[in-house]
Parts: C-alpha cells; sequence; structure tokens
C-alpha cells in the first residue's frame, strides 16, 4: 500500500502537535512542510524528520509527489489556502474551524467537489474512540431529551492579552482572541461542544446566547471580541445548550439525557471517559436501583491520530467526504457560529 504524502502549512504548535499523533498511521508520511520563513521551515523538518521544504504555497501544492496537505494556520487564512490547494488536486485536511464564517464555508465546499478532492474539518471530537462508542451506544437508549456540553480552558495567551490591553506590552493579539484573525472563544473554544451536537442531532432550528466581549484593537479600530459564551439551542423534542469559555476552566461533565439514561461524558474535546447512569439510578444512599457504568472503551495512544486515521481511510476507500466531519456537518457549525457571533457583535473583516 502506498502512504498518503501529506504536506503541512504552518509550523505552529498545532502542526507539531498534530504531527505526532499522524505518524503513528503507517499509511502516512510528512512528505513537505511550508513556512512563511525559510529557517522556521527548516527547523520545523529537522525536528520532525521531513524531507522537502517550501516557502511558497503554490509550489508545494503544485508539487506531484504530494497527496494532500494539513493546514494548521489561523482561521482567516484557512479558506483561501484550502482553495488554492484543491485547485491543485490536493486532498486538504484543515484545522477547525473550517473558515471565517458560512460564506467562506460554502465556497470551499463548491471547491472541493469541483476539484472532485476530499476536504475534512480536523475536528478531533467527532471522530475520536470514545465519541463514536457514545454515537453507537445512543441508538439503544430511546429518545434524547438534553445535550449539555461543556469546554471551558483558560488561555495562558489571556495574560498576554489584558497586558495588551492596559498598554503594558506591544505585542499584537494573539489569534485566539483577534477578530481580524477570525478568533474568539466562540470560534476557538465554543465548537468543540457544538460540532458533536450538529454531528449527533443535526442543525439546531434556533439558537439563543448570551456572550461576554471586550474590545479589543482591530485594523478597523477597538471591536468586540468574544472571551466567553453560553447557547441555548432549539430541536424537536430536546433541549441542549454548550458553555465556552477562555478565561475560567470548568471541570463540567457533558451529558446526554435519554429516556433510557444518562451518557456522561468526562470531556467533549477529548473524550476519554464515559459513564452510562441508567433510568433508575439511585440519586441517595438510601434508594436501590440499576448502577451506573463505566461503559469507555480504550482511548488512541496519542488523541489526534484518530484524523489522519479518519482522512487516510475515506482515501483508501474511495470516498470524498467523512461521515462525522461532513462537509454539510461544516457548513451547519458554521451557520450556528455566525448566528451567535451575530448576536454578540462580534464581526470580522471576512463577514
Ligand atoms: N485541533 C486542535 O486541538 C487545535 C488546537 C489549537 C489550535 N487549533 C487550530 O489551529 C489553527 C492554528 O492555531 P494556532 O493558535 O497554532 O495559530 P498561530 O500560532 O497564530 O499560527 C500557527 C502557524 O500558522 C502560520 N501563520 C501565522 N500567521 C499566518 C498567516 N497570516 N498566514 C499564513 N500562515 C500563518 C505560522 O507558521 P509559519 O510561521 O511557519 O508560517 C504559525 O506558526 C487554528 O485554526 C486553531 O483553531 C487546533
Amino acid at each position: 500500500m502506498r502512504k498518503v504524502r501529506f504536506g503541512i502549512i504552518g509550523t505552529g504548535r498545532i502542526s507539531d502537535w498534530v504531527l505526532k499523533g499522524a505518524v503513528l498511521d503507517p499509511r502516512f508520511e510528512a512528505a513537505a512542510v511550508c513556512s512563511r520563513s525559510k529557517e522556521s521551515a527548516e527547523a520545523f523538518a529537522a525536528g520532525h524528520g521531513i524531507p522537502r521544504t517550501f516557502t511558497d504555497i503554490d509550489e508545494m501544492a503544485s508539487d506531484p509527489e504530494i497527496d494532500a496537505i494539513y493546514i494548521g494556520t489561523p482561521n482567516h487564512t484557512h479558506h483561501d489556502l484550502a482553495i488554492k490547494c484543491m485547485s491543485h488536486g490536493k486532498h486538504v485536511m484543515c484545522e477547525k474551524p473550517l473558515a471565517s464564517n458560512a460564506i467562506e464555508v460554502r465556497e470551499m465546499i463548491a471547491a472541493a467537489k469541483s476539484d472532485n478532492v476530499l476536504l475534512m474539518e480536523a475536528m478531533i471530537s467527532t471522530l475520536s474512540p470514545n465519541f463514536r462508542m457514545v454515537q453507537d451506544r445512543l441508538k439503544t437508549l430511546g429518545s434524547v431529551r438534553n445535550y449539555s456540553g461543556v469546554f471551558c480552558q483558560y488561555s495562558s495567551k489571556h495574560a498576554l492579552l489584558k497586558r495588551i490591553l492596559a498598554g503594558e506590552d506591544d505585542s499584537p493579539v494573539p489569534s485566539s482572541f483577534n477578530p481580524d484573525r477570525s478568533g474568539g472563544a466562540l470560534m476557538d473554544i465554543g465548537i468543540y461542544p457544538i460540532y458533536p451536537m450538529v454531528t449527533l442531532f443535526g442543525r439546531p432550528k434556533r439558537v439563543k446566547a448570551s456572550i461576554l466581549t471586550i474590545d479589543v484593537p482591530t485594523s478597523e479600530g477597538m471591536r468586540p471580541i468574544d472571551l466567553q459564551g453560553s447557547a441555548v439551542f432549539e430541536y424537536d423534542g430536546m433541549t441542549a445548550n454548550a458553555v465556552y469559555s477562555k478565561i475560567t476552566d470548568s471541570r463540567l461533565r457533558t451529558e446526554i439525557s435519554c429516556e433510557g439514561g444518562i451518557l456522561s461524558l468526562d470531556q467533549i474535546h477529548i473524550t476519554r471517559q464515559v459513564e452510562f447512569i441508567p433510568h433508575g439510578a439511585p440519586t441517595s444512599g438510601r434508594s436501590s436501583g440499576p448502577q451506573k457504568e463505566d461503559v469507555t472503551v480504550p482511548c488512541d495512544p496519542d488523541e489526534y491520530l484518530c484524523e489522519f486515521k479518519e482522512f487516510i481511510d475515506i482515501l483508501e476507500s474511495g470516498r470524498l467526504e467523512s461521515e462525522n466531519n461532513s462537509l454539510d456537518n461544516s457548513l451547519a457549525v458554521a451557520e450556528v457560529m455566525d448566528e451567535i457571533r451575530r448576536q454578540a457583535g462580534v464581526r470580522f473583516p471576512a463577514d
């Protein structure tokens, strides 16, 4: 079997993380890396044993020795980079969120279809072994009545943002808090509870969000960016909500409540442990009833392995789309996030 030869765009922390998982799939080959700077490309290539380096995306994307491209750059660059790579006939795995907004996602989907290539959002949450187990088990638990997804992770960049806003640091606003880079808590963190919700239950009919924003300097003057949020979603026959933050941590579990019981996930962005609490399980020590059960399945040796396994499985099977990270799921998530940003008043240049 021939390996899938990947070109990597971007030499930041995330490219480093995902490569460590990707190389565990024997069908993966890191064939080249592209950076805006020759020095970064060479340092990254040396660190990962990558044979070739580029500083020009078109050159790497048109290289016949490369089959697929992984895009690990800031959100506002995904659309143009992905379309460029697809136009050269390359399959593309693009970091989450797939693009800045639904308009861009639609254009990327149209390009994937007309170029006849695989385009997949690198959303690990919906590809992990424990998420797939939850997805299967839900089929046996009767009607789903509520989804509560949580991901709150204090950002190490928040202290820097506070110093920038206090005039104590001249650094640029970090990507994840920067409207010019299509950042903010929703795009960075909130997507993690929302994407699995859409994968499991489809597009919500309505969304109502409560968002905490702060004004930051942008190319269009001071503009709001979101720091954390809470959104309620309307579905037929069930309710759903998502809570996310870049300025607090949380250890609240994600729960899916069904008529047959509750599936309780330790965390939604990368689920490592799942409990099943059957209907009628005791809530006090004096009651009796069915006991909760640990239904966790073994995790992969590296959490990023699952997205490369999925991508290469799809190519090997001759398909051009992931079932869980489908183009329509990516579009539905982008539409939901556009609406939440509209309610919060968070605008990007790409809008
Ligand atoms: N899946 C996950 O677990 C996870 C975790 C964190 C982040 N992410 C996603 O990964 C992406 C990158 O996030 P990050 O925080 O790592 O971003 P970042 O540090 O701002 O940028 C990552 C790399 O992209 C390149 N880059 C920066 N600005 C660019 C520009 N204007 N045009 C082209 N390339 C540029 C740089 O590499 P060069 O200097 O080599 O060009 C940089 O090191 C985002 O979409 C984010 O949502 C995913």
